[in-house]
């Protein structure tokens, strides 16, 4: 048994295989998974249910007093609510998928995002991933991981995870959306993608999900161990 919570940040860009692997390393730790890439997009998914367009920043501010998000443990995963409404699977939608990154250029937004990210990991014991967690929401968390791997492979990986609801897309045309998406949340002015001096670097191109997290409970066993 370990004796010492810590906080586990891992950052990378669309497609690496995050929210799997941290997943994993939440069970395996009996840890909390704190998905915030699941907030960017709730917020997305209310604004565009509303018709408030994120160049709209101050439409975008007021409705974000009205909204309430909520990470909810459910036997199938985590669950997403917004305002008590189950959006777990809407917002993965490609309307959403398309939109997300603008809205998470958004300072305002950014910050009560964090602050809430922050309080979830106040009392440890929380594997949250994102873009900017190492570098902005948790600077101090103990193991900090950047994940990534080419972007024909996280292309493939987000093709067989899409939601089999009639929209249809092809490989190519989903590999030039995260390849957008990525120049977008690593050329955005507030919180970019980017790896953390101290983070660890994990290429899992060629990796299974399982020895990534193996990878990521020994780095946290370690820190552990130093405590
Ligand atoms: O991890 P994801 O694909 O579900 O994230 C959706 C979008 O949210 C992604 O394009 C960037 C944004 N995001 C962010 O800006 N900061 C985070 N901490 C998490 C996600």
């Amino acid at each position: 048994e370990r004796e010492f919570r810590i906080n586990i940040a891992i950052d990378g860009p669309a497609g690496a295989g995050k929210s799997t692997v941290a997943r994993m390393v939440a069970s395996k730790l009996s840890y909390v998974y704190v998905d915030t890439g699941a907030m960017y997009r709730a917020v997305t998914w209310d604004m565009l249910n509303q018709g408030i367009e994120a160049e709209d920043v101050t439409g975008v501010l007021e409705r974000m007093k009205a909204i309430d998000i909520e990470l909810v443990p459910g036997e199938d995963g985590q669950r997403v609510t917004l305002s008590g409404y189950d959006v777990t699977d809407e917002i993965r939608s490609l309307a959403v998928n398309r939109t997300v990154s603008r809205y998470a250029q958004i300072e305002g937004l950014r910050a009560e995002l964090s602050a809430a990210q922050r309080q979830m990991a106040l009392r440890k014991g929380v594997v949250m991933d994102g873009r900017d967690i190492g570098t902005t929401v948790l600077p101090d968390a103990e193991v900090k991981i950047f994940m990534t791997a080419t972007v024909e492979e996280r292309a493939r990986r987000r093709f067989r995870e899409l939601p089999e609801s009639g929209e249809v897309i092809t490989l190519q045309q989903l590999e030039r959306e995260i390849a957008e998406r990525d120049e977008l949340d690593r050329s955005r002015e507030v919180s970019p993608l980017m790896c953390a001096d101290d983070a660890s670097v994990l290429d899992t191109t060629n990796m299974t999900i399982n020895e990534v997290a193996d990878e990521i409970v020994r780095l946290a066993d370690r820190e552990i161990a130093r405590l």
